[in-house]
């Protein structure tokens, strides 16, 4: 059951997706800038709301790093996670293939950008574009190609919580890893390892 917050939250996204149908056909550029620009209102709405996400979907999993699912679309075109970074723990250097908004709903976490300055063959070089500490009440969004590749780190103090929309079901949601020793592009699916908690786990990493 959604609280109040969270159910207008995807009713909003609803409504923009209704609007901008054409944002669904690859998930990226304008029509899906357009749909991120009318998600963020209700985000920061949600993160104005005492409760608006329940506790239990605010917790880690054995210490580590989980995505707690909020919500699912029925028709596969979008999903609602609370990501918990425990503090001192990372995400790794991945990118998001599709749309996503992401509001901070407690804790800090450090987000890092990067941008691609080659990139075939599986392989990238990716360079530092911006590293910035967000707090309980920012939005940031994902758009690929642009702004797509990201490291997040909770510095502490504490746990730190992120309601994050994101394109298509989880185990659709396209989703990639740098490798930074290699330069290696990796499948990073994200997989569901306890009901209604993912993990994103990377594939192909030379043991
Ligand atoms: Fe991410």
């Amino acid at each position: 059951m959604l609280t109040p917050a969270l159910q207008a939250l995807v009713a909003a996204v609803e409504e923009a997706l209704g609007t901008h149908p054409e944002a669904l056909e690859t998930g990226t550029g304008a029509a899906a800038g357009r749909v991120c620009d009318e998600v963020v209102p209700a985000m920061e709405a949600l993160l104005a709301t005492p409760d608006a996400v329940p506790a239990p979907s605010r917790l880690a999993l054995g210490g580590a790093a989980v995505g707690n699912l909020l919500h699912a679309d029925g028709a596969g075109r979008f999903h609602v996670l609370a990501v918990v970074f425990p503090e001192g723990t990372s995400s790794g250097v991945h990118r998001h293939g599709c749309w996503g908004v992401i509001g901070y709903l407690q804790g800090g976490d450090e987000e890092t950008r990067y941008r691609a300055a080659k990139e075939d063959g599986g392989r990238a070089e990716l360079v530092e574009a911006s590293r910035h500490v967000w707090h309980q009440g920012d939005v940031t969004v994902l758009l690929p190609p642009d702004e797509a590749w990201h490291r997040v780190r909770n510095p502490g103090p504490g746990t730190g919580v992120s309601v994050h929309v994101l394109c298509r079901n989880p185990a659709d949601h396209p989703h990639s890893y740098w490798d930074r020793a290699t330069g290696s592009v990796l499948p990073f699916p994200f997989v569901e390892v306890a009901p209604g908690r993912w993990r994103a786990e990377v594939s192909g990493l030379p043991s």
